[in-house]
């Protein structure tokens, strides 16, 4: 079998590593780190199997596309992908379906959005409706800045058409949590769940980036709570979209907060999460090729097979990043890396640089990635493959999984039982809806 990986970044770099364990890989555009790189379109390449990495060639029906010219695609056509591309949408399926989340209400009008955010305790917070590169979301305490930040959303300064129309939500507390799911259309099978890190800083300060680092598994979110995130959010919303005719084949991607009520759904995401990926792909063992592959013809069968130990991924960034990152800068240390046991370092962003060196080409630029026993040898393989690398500028994170790391297995049990023990909040449609959003 010939698969071909859609995308640019470390998702893609790790998909096609661990899918070129079973078969011969070919990534589009990729970049100048992920080996099998093709310049040419997906449209005009052939192969048995298409794996769509990023949102916007799914929301934009590439899926559609190839299924259309007779091809196998893992990745929802763009009904399925419009979970991700409107988040008014989304929360109109969750509430269809009854999956727990937080309260909103849709808006494409000041006054009813000022309304809307008078009404809530705070925190608020603010989301364009489309596609915003993750970075279309404000948790504020003000509401004054709410307001400010809806007008702003809705003048189309920031964000364009995206931002034209804005949910707004009552703001969670709790940890996040991501799961996975593989669905083939109407089975579904989850994937270990995994922590992404948002802030750029150590201690979650900073501004939101697109991830800094994540690890997997998660010693708080062992099969009691895996069951009930799949019981009461996944399974209900697929089959909510599947009463809506869509056939959705791909990743399905909760985003979740570990309330005092239960889990609830913050977002859906129509593939895989990056940095998730590169933490959960390296832990299925076997032919994860012929995993996709069966999803992508509509017949999933078995479980993703688990791999013992843990991964972890720490996000080297350039100078600048979140904000514009300077690029062009030499990397050294790649090679010394190589060898460390336990070591991949996927390429986010790099590119060829004078006389073919590779040279820093993005904000986010490698994810030294490192599995091991245990959180805690997977983290520290991690970091001293980390401190290897350097280019002027180059900063990560510290304290990826240091609190995992540390956390007991004694520890780890009671709370996977207490999370699943605890009672959804009783979010049924008509409690969900702002009551301005039909
Ligand atoms: P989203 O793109 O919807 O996942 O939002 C990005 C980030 O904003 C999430 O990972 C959370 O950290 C935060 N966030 C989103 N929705 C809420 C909410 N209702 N309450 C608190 N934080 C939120
Ligand atoms: N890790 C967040 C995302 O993939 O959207």
């Amino acid at each position: 079998m010939k698969v071909c990986v859609v995308g640019s970044g470390g998702r893609e770099h790790a998909l096609a590593h661990v899918l070129s364990r079973t078969t011969e890989v070919v990534v589009t555009p990729g970049n100048a780190g992920i080996p099998g790189s093709v310049s040419t379109p997906p449209e005009e390449l052939d192969a048995e199997l298409f794996v769509i990495g990023p949102e916007v060639p799914l929301v934009d029906g590439l899926a559609d596309r190839l299924r259309a010219a007779g091809k196998a695609v893992f990745g929802p056509g763009a009904d399925g992908a419009r979970l991700e591309g409107s988040k008014r949408w989304m929360k109109e399926v969750l509430a269809d379906a009854g999956v727990p989340t937080a309260r909103w209400g849709a808006f494409d009008d000041a006054e009813a959005a000022s309304a809307f955010l008078a009404s809530l305790p705070g925190p608020f917070v603010v989301k364009t409706d489309g596609l915003a590169a993750g970075k279309g979301v404000l948790v504020t305490d003000s509401r004054a800045e709410a307001e400010a930040d809806v007008r702003e959303k809705l003048a189309g300064d920031a964000f364009g058409d995206a931002g034209r129309r804005v949910v707004i939500e009552e703001g969670l507390a709790g940890p996040e949590l991501s799961v996975l799911a593989v669905c083939d259309g109407s089975r579904v099978v989850p994937l270990p769940a995994a922590r992404d890190h948002k802030r750029v800083g150590d201690g979650d300060t900073g501004p939101n980036t697109g991830g800094m680092g994540a690890y997997c598994p998660v010693p708080e979110a062992g099969p009691a709570l895996l069951d009930a995130v799949m019981e009461r959010a996944i399974e209900p919303t697929l089959a909510e979209l599947r009463r809506r005719g869509v056939d959705y084949r791909g990743v399905l991607y909760a985003g979740l907060m570990l309330t005092a009520e239960g889990p609830k759904v913050l977002e859906y995401n129509a593939r895989f999460g990056d940095p998730e990926a590169q933490v959960v792909l390296p832990l299925l063992e076997g032919d994860v090729a012929g995993l996709l592959a069966s999803a992508a013809a509509g017949r999933l069968e078995g479980e993703p097979k688990l791999a013992p130990g843990a991964c972890v991924t720490v996000v080297l960034c350039s100078e600048g990043y979140p904000g514009s990152p300077r690029v062009g800068d030499n990397i050294e240390g790649l090679e010394e890396v190589a060898g460390l046991v336990g070591v991949t370092v996927f390429h986010a962003g790099t590119r060829a640089g004078p006389g073919g060196r590779l040279v820093t080409g993005g904000g986010r630029v490698l994810n030294v990635t490192a599995m091991g026993a245990d959180l805690a040898q997977a983290r520290s393989r991690a970091y001293a493959a980390a401190a290897k690398i350097s280019w002027p500028g180059l900063h990560y994170r510290t304290d990826i999984a240091a609190n995992a790391a540390d956390t007991k297995a004694a520890d780890t049990k009671a709370a996977d039982t207490k999370a699943a023990d605890t009672k959804a909040a009783d979010t049924k449609a008509a409690d969900t809806n702002g009551g301005n959003n039909k």
